[in-house]
């Protein structure tokens, strides 16, 4: 078997997450964040920066609970925002606001500057800008990212207007999970999907399609003894990566040569589980 790698233009394109309670969420989601509605689908709700297809994040309220177990699953998705002034908005409006919402933190990554928070059922989103690629730092096909404050007083100097929601050109830059094993990870994402390994650090690796510093990271910071990723709670149900027709058949063959599982779905899509359980549904 050669080694075989994912297109380029590989890009994450919409996460699914399931919620307790949908009026609670969107007046999170659509009021305190401003994504509007795509449309509604029995018990799902699907949003977007301006209301129009494609839809980034999917709602759909079902029978869970808040999780009390360690589960593989979402440590956060990550909306990319197309302007380091877009960011600076985020922030204002976030810290007008901040006594209604859980704030995780701030950090700058050096490849990206990124605000953290939790939505009502405690999913992890991170608001991220991407610095030019000029500024990334790559030495031997590993990209340098920092866990540095986040310049926060210069960013608030950088805000343009107040927030109206996430402007058009808003996308799911990245996700990063919770799993359990780190070697297995590896062959799951690298050797079977095809994603290059572009950074590592304590207890994490990250991976990406063409030159971007990360889609999916995944890390063990809940510790060896993670439970598979349970759909039936509360968080992701699963998260979409858009590639060509063309690519979905070689992966197809891909996955067939590991006798990794598949489901074909409608509309030129299948559904697999990585190592954990965790859900991914590749569309073309
Ligand atoms: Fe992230």
């Amino acid at each position: 078997m050669g080694s075989f790698q994912i297109e380029p233009s590989a890009k994450i394109d919409s996460v699914h997450l399931n919620v307790c309670n949908i009026d609670q969420s969107l007046q999170f989601y659509k009021s305190f964040l401003g994504f509007k509605i795509v449309k509604n689908k029995s018990s799902s709700v699907f949003l977007s920066p301006d209301g129009k297809p494609p839809y980034l994040i999917a709602l759909t309220e079902t029978m869970t609970k808040n999780p009390n177990t360690k589960n593989a699953g979402l440590y956060h998705f990550a909306v990319l925002l197309p302007q380091r002034k877009d960011l600076a908005n985020f922030l204002s409006h976030l810290l007008q606001h901040g006594d209604d919402v859980r704030i995780d933190g701030f950090s700058d990554h050096l490849v990206s500057e990124a605000i953290y928070i939790r939505d009502p059922n405690d999913i992890g989103i991170e608001i991220y800008c991407d610095r030019k690629k000029s500024a990334w730092e790559w030495d031997n096909g590993q990209v340098r990212m920092t866990l540095d404050p986040l310049d926060i007083k210069g960013l608030q100097n950088d805000a343009t207007q107040s927030w109206d929601g996430f402007p058009t050109g808003t996308t799911i830059g990245h996700v990063h999970l919770h799993v359990s094993d780190l070697a297995e990870v590896k062959k799951f994402y690298s050797e079977i999907l095809g994603f290059k390994n572009t950074a590592s650090m304590k207890g994490a690796l990250f991976f990406a399609a063409g030159d971007y510093h990360h889609h999916i990271a995944t890390n063990t910071w809940l510790g060896k003894d993670v439970q598979p990723a349970n759909s039936h709670l509360a968080g992701l149900d699963y998260f979409t990566i858009k590639i060509s027709h063309d690519m979905l058949n070689d992966l197809i063959k891909k996955l067939n040569e590991h006798n990794v599982p598949l489901t074909r779905l409608e509309d030129n899509s299948i559904s697999i589980f990585d190592q954990d359980k965790i859900s991914i549904h590749f569309i073309s």
